[in-house]
Order: structure tokens, then sequence, then C-alpha cells
């Protein structure tokens, strides 16, 4: 690894494709005067079926890159990463990277927010069949609140859906409602529906139309960028590593004209992309 920047850098955005984009405009709107980098492995993506070391390996790849481009901060958008690497990488490899720098992740900011928006303590969290299978809401929830009983169900074809720009067409409907009725009729006493999956936002009004009405849907962009905010203030040493001149650059590993033309989906202005690889 080459030598890691010490000045002060963006904080770096990563997700293995455009839905951290819906992460990254929530944190850029209630922390507008910092410095981003967005990370998007395209090329890679879905991430969501890839088995747990190859995930781990290709969130390791972009922490590295994000690091070497100056990030003394990266918060992995990406609820799969968060699931599958981020535990390996901040016990593992950081301490032999630079045990200054830090990665946090979506999946605990989300599991904090829940306890006060369930009141049947039923949970149900909607997410990749990776995000599902590690349990890690599960676990989290868990920690947290231990009162919580918490149901997970996978949405396979959910991402593939917002991917190819089908979300709000009618073909969507079948998909939703069917995981929907699926996660309800196993268990009935869910109150409170965390996305779990950073895709899922852009779904959000035909989820809300099949989703009865005494059920609470959470995107969780705002949680972690509240939860960013608290932890820039609760570490003041971290905050003056971050720049602050509000740009934001945006990388891909896919072409430059996809990635602006798919992430114009997520985003309402036009954007300035490079493409890089990843190793
Ligand atoms: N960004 C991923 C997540 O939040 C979904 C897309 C993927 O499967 O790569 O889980």
């Amino acid at each position: 690894m080459t030598a890691l920047p010490c000045r002060p850098g963006p904080i770096g955005v990563f997700d293995s494709g455009y839905g951290g984009l819906t992460i990254l405009s929530r944190i850029r709107n209630l922390l507008p005067e910092y410095d981003y980098i967005y990370l998007g492995d395209n090329a890679r993506a879905p991430y969501g079926p890839r088995s747990f070391e190859i995930v781990y390996e290709f969130t390791l790849q972009a922490v590295r890159r994000l690091f070497e481009m100056g990030c003394h901060l990266v918060i992995l958008a990406c609820n799969t990463a968060s699931a599958k690497a981020l535990r390996s990488i901040q016990q593992n490899d950081l301490p032999g990277m630079d045990a200054n720098r830090r990665v946090l992740g979506v999946i605990r900011p989300t599991a904090e927010c829940i306890g006060g928006l369930t009141r049947s303590r039923h949970v149900g969290v909607l997410a990749t069949a990776g995000t599902i299978k590690s349990e890690s809401y599960l676990l989290e929830i868990k920690k947290l609140h231990p009162d919580i009983t918490v149901t997970g169900e996978a949405c396979p074809l959910w991402v593939p859906l917002v991917e190819n720009n089908e979300f709000d067409k009618p073909g969507a409907d079948y998909f939703v409602r069917q995981h929907i009725d699926r996660l309800l009729s196993r268990d009935p006493l869910i109150d409170a529906v965390i996305l779990g999956c950073t895709h899922y936002p852009l779904l959000y009004p035909k989820i809300c139309a099949y989703m009865p009405p005494h059920v609470t849907v959470i995107p969780q962009g705002d949680y972690v960028a509240r939860s960013l905010k608290d932890y820039l203030r609760r570490h003041p040493e971290m905050d003056e590593r971050c720049l602050k001149q509000s740009r934001c650059r945006f990388y891909t590993t896919e072409s430059v004209e996809k990635f602006r033309e798919s992430a114009s989906i997520f985003l309402d202005c036009p954007i300035e992309v490079e493409s890089i690889v990843l190793e």
C-alpha cells in the first residue's frame, strides 16, 4: 500500500453501486460544508448475492483506495458491505493501515434509531440476501434493544428493479407486494419496517402503497446522516481532519457515461465523474 496522505481530506462514501447516493444526499443535506468523495464499485455490483469473502475483499480494496485519495473517514454506505466487511476491516485491517483512520457503516445507526420507532416491539427488515443472511440487523438491534423481535426478508429482485430504472413502473408492484406480504405473514405484529438496502428508498412510494397504514417504513439515510454529525461532534480530532469546502467528487469502476446517466435517477443535479480500477 502506498503511503497515506496526512493532510485533511474529504469524507469517503463507498457503495457497491448507485444506492449509496441516497445516503450521500442525506449526509450532504445535513452536513453541506464538508468535502466528499463518492466511490461506486458499479462494475462489480450487485454485492447482495456475493459471498462474505468477496464482499470483504472488494470493500477493503475500496477503503484502501479512499484512504490513498486522502480520506481519513470512510462511510460504507452499503448495507451488504457493512454487514459482511465492516467488522473485519475495523478489527483486522485498520490497525495495520493507519490506526487514526476510521471506517463506519450504516447498520448500527439504523439499529440505534429503531427503539423509538416501534410500539409493538416487532420490527421487520427488508434487505439483500447477503444482509439478511449475515443477521447483522438482528444482532445489532438485539444488542441495543433486547426486547425487540426482528424478522428479516430478503428481496433479491428489488436492486435490479432500481438499477434497471423499473422502480416506478407497474411491473415492480408484484415484487414489492410479494415481499411485504411475506414479511407481514411471518410476523403480523410488525409495526416498523427498516429499508435495509440503500436502493430501496427509490421504491418508497410503492412500499408505502402496499404496507398497512399502521406500519412505519424507515429509510435509513437521515439516521446515518445524524449519526455522522454526532460522531464528528464527539470526535473533534477527526472533524479537524475533514476538509470543509463543500466539494464532492464521484468515482466509479464502470464507465463514466453509464454512471452519470444512472446517477441522475438518484441525484437531481449534474455531476462530474471519473473512472478508476480497484485491485
Ligand atoms: N448497496 C447495497 C446495499 O445497501 C445494495 C446493492 C447491492 O446488492 O450491491 O445492500
